[in-house]
């Protein structure tokens, strides 16, 4: 599992042209989901093209601790036999969520509100992030939580046993925050409202309605309220799970960045909740064509043909955050290698993610020999034009995913290698990052190899 094995240090070198099809795996997000609401209904859901990173893998364990069957039947492709809302049973052992905020607050708000105790744990970079983001609105519906200082793992969560519906307005732009408030709301009686004052990831609403809850959203001039009517009985699905715009992003950036690459990306979801970082790059210069766009599994997807562009710094608008968050990593790479200054504001939620990621950024680039500046909720990036990146240093990853991807594709375009003290934790949403960025001609290595 990430972050608990030995390290895996990688080097990426200055490549030639990527060429081909890049086929990314499942969106991640909608793979815990389809897991968890698969496990809350009652009956056979079937699930195709689930991503199997750890991330999932370990939420798939913690439904079958919580009592529902989850059988892998081929690649990609699962079967989840659910218990229905309020029917968790409760888990012998303590649940391990790995690297997975999503996977552990999906979790906790999932049976927060069913009479069931359950201690969680994870990783060391999990053990050190906020929970009580979730365990505050989960204590509105009745259950308690007990966790280390300032709400870390390991944590215990008594479910509550009669749980009460909330009205509860999320204070910062989490998906997860309101995700668990509305998972938790299935086993409340009468109306769960989550309003939340900016837009976030709206897989969970597509999906709660897709299993068959009665769900409501209004634009309002405070924010977008949801409404859940709780105890529904969910009806099991089919779900195919769209690619993952966010794993896209580092084959879509590593050909923006590597002169003459002509790409294919082909089945990447473009739901407006999540594409931001496509319309900063296109803002960017970026010559992105969207093909074929259509529908799969409920999300609007096309096929990416991404090829080598000049791109120029942008100032990328602040309300913009929330549908690229899990991609300033990668853009910030990509804007060392722009032409002109990228100013990233309003991203202090980076901090808080697998690691600081906005200090990660930071200090990696600058050991590539990037100028960076950097505040609480700013990070800005003074590029160095194509090819300009000098790199020839060792990036920290911090067991940080996305930290290591982004820093393996700044090596194909810098001057010098790039390497990563740990690439293991890749595993966690892109387990076939290597052979995927490979096929394109990559030159990507595990250097004690
Ligand atoms: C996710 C929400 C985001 C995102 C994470 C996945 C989700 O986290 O960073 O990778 O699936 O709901 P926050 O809710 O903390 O913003």
């Amino acid at each position: 599992m990430s972050g608990h094995g030995e390290p895996v240090p990688m080097t990426a070198r200055r490549s030639g042209a990527l060429r081909g099809v890049a086929e990314v795996p499942g969106d991640k997000s909608i793979s815990h989901r389809a897991l968890i609401l698969g496990a809350l209904s009652v009956g056979e859901t079937r699930v195709s093209g689930l991503l199997e990173g750890q991330d999932v893998l370990d939420t798939a364990k913690a439904m079958r601790a919580f009592g529902a069957e989850v059988t892998r039947l081929g690649a990609g492709d699962w079967s989840v036999h659910g218990v229905g809302v309020g029917g968790f049973a409760e888990p012998a052992d303590v649940i391990d969520c790995g690297n997975s905020g999503t996977g552990v607050r999906l979790i906790m708000g999932a049976m927060a509100t069913s009479p069931v105790t359950a201690t969680f744990t994870g990783d060391a970079s999990l053990r050190k992030r906020p929970m009580g983001r979730v365990t505050e609105p989960l204590a509105l519906f009745g259950a308690r939580a007990y966790g280390r200082h300032g709400g870390r793992l390991p944590m215990t969560v008594v479910g509550a046993a009669e749980p009460v519906p909330v009205r509860y307005t999320v204070p910062m732009p989490s998906a997860q925050v309101k995700s668990a408030i509305l998972l938790a709301g299935l086993n409340a009686p009468g109306e769960t409202v989550v309003i939340e004052k900016e837009p976030t990831r709206d897989h969970s609403e597509r999906m709660l309605r897709g299993f068959g809850a009665q769900l409501t959203v209004e634009d309002a001039p405070e924010g977008r309220i949801i409404t859940l009517t709780g105890r529904p009985e969910l009806r099991p699905q089919t779900v195919a799970v769209p690619r993952d715009p966010s794993s896209a992003a580092f084959p879509v950036c590593a050909a923006l960045i590597v002169e003459g690459s002509d790409i294919l990306v082909p089945g990447v979801s473009q739901n407006p909740t999540r594409n931001g970082l496509y319309t900063t790059l296109v803002e960017m210069g970026a010559d992105i064509a969207f093909e074929n766009p259509r529908e799969e599994g409920g999300e609007p997807v096309a096929d990416l043909r991404v090829r080598f562009s000049a791109l120029k710094g942008i100032e990328v608008p602040e309300d913009r955050a929330a549908s690229m968050i899990d991609e300033y990593p990668v853009l910030s790479v990509v804007a060392a290698c722009a032409e002109g200054t990228t100013v990233m504001r309003g991203v202090k939620e980076l901090r808080v993610k697998e690691s600081d990621r906005i200090d990660a950024m930071a200090r990696g680039l600058e050991a590539m020999g990037v100028r960076v500046e950097e505040d609480e909720d700013t990070l800005i990036v003074h590029g160095m034009g194509p090819g300009g990146v000098p790199g020839g240093a060792t990036a920290k990853t911090h067991i940080d995913h996305r930290i290591a991807m982004s820093f393996l594709v700044l090596g194909l375009a810098a001057q010098k290698p790039v390497s990563i003290d740990d690439g293991s934790p890749i595993a966690t949403s892109f387990p076939v990052f290597e052979g995927l960025m490979a096929g394109l001609g990559a030159q990507i290595v595990r250097s004690n190899a």
